[in-house]
């Protein structure tokens, strides 16, 4: 297997996304196709590190990006068709100039590469399987009473909410590991300004806010296709947690995405998060497919 920088290997390239969006498009309903031309483009232009992997003959085999992003490197896609490829990838990309200056590798997706789980562990990586849960939207509807509708103040508030309902760092977590707020701020901005997750949908989002006007909880929505909502993050207050605020915010949020002509709607969750699935299992969400979460801690040279 030979391994070569992805910025001189543009040929096949094109081929290489389209299998990747068609499969995100069947398995999962997610239109990504803005998302490859943005890749695309970084690409092209040197902004964006990643490999190819070819046998002698020059046949393709897989390939990868990745991005160091605030001292963190982040593999933004792993696709490759066996575990030889998956092996030379792996080590490649450990070895590159970004990984040796990162504190920090981080992979989050929908990868099905052959192996590339028990490769990581072997090489020091924390896995934990996400679900990407669905379901119809035909009979969907909950009251909006009592609930507040998305506004620009609940976008500057929302931080600090997360910040309450996932407290402290956790360095498996895809999003604000370390528990800063700067992080949670960054994490609002790619969910509702730059469509890190779909197309933000404030009119299918909702809020609620305690007497004394603090934000309890949220219901943040995405456009994944014309058809299909996403339910991007979903958060309650700790001292508002388990008594129905969340069935409600949800149920209403369903019923709002349907009258937006959504057929259904998905959403992604870390598969130890019992109260969470409890919820998602009572509201008819079913699983679809496996994301993979892997994090390893570098050695600080
Ligand atoms: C998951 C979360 C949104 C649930 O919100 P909530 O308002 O507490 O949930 P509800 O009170 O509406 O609970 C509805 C049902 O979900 C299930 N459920 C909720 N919390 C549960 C818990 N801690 N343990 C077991 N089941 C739970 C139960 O079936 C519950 O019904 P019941 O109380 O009649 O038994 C909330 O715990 C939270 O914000 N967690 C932190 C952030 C998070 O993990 N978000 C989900 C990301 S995918």
């Amino acid at each position: 297997m030979i391994v070569s920088d992805w910025r001189e290997a543009g040929d096949g390239l094109a081929e290489a996304y389209r299998v990747e969006a068609r499969r995100a498009r069947s398995l999962l309903h997610w239109n990504t196709d803005a998302n490859w031309r943005i890749v695309e483009t970084a690409r092209a232009h040197g902004h964006l590190p990643g490999r190819v992997v070819r046998d002698i003959d020059g046949h393709w085999h897989g390939w990868t990006f990745f991005l160091l992003h605030d001292g963190a490197l982040q593999i933004g896609a792993f696709s490759t068709d066996s575990e030889a490829a998956t092996d030379a990838l792996v080590r490649d990309l450990l070895r590159s100039p970004e990984a040796s200056r990162a504190s920090r590798v981080t992979l989050f997706g929908f990868v099905s590469a052959p192996g590339l789980a028990g490769r990581l562990r072997t090489e020091g990586f924390t896995v934990e399987p996400h679900l990407y849960l669905t379901t119809r939207l035909d009979q969907a509807g909950g009251s909006v009473q009592g609930l507040d509708a998305w506004t620009p103040e609940t976008t500057a508030d929302v931080a600090e909410l997360l910040s309450a309902a996932y407290p402290g760092s956790d360095p498996m977590r895809p999003f604000a590991s370390e528990g800063r707020m700067e992080e949670w701020r960054d994490y609002v901005r790619a969910l509702i300004e730059a469509g890190g997750c779909g197309t933000f949908m404030p009119e299918a989002s909702l809020a609620i806010s305690s007497a004394v006007g603090q934000l309890d909880g949220v219901a943040i929505i995405t456009r994944l296709d014309a058809d299909t909502a996403h339910l991007a993050q979903m958060a309650i207050r700790p001292s508002a947690q388990r008594r129905g605020v969340g069935q409600r915010l949800l149920a209403a949020a369903m019923g709002l995405a349907r009258a937006r002509q959504c057929e259904r709607m998905t959403l992604l969750v870390n598969a130890g998060n019992c109260p969470a699935r409890a919820l998602y299992d009572r509201m008819g969400f079913t699983s679809r497919a496996e994301f993979l979460s892997a994090a390893r801690i570098n050695r600080v040279a």
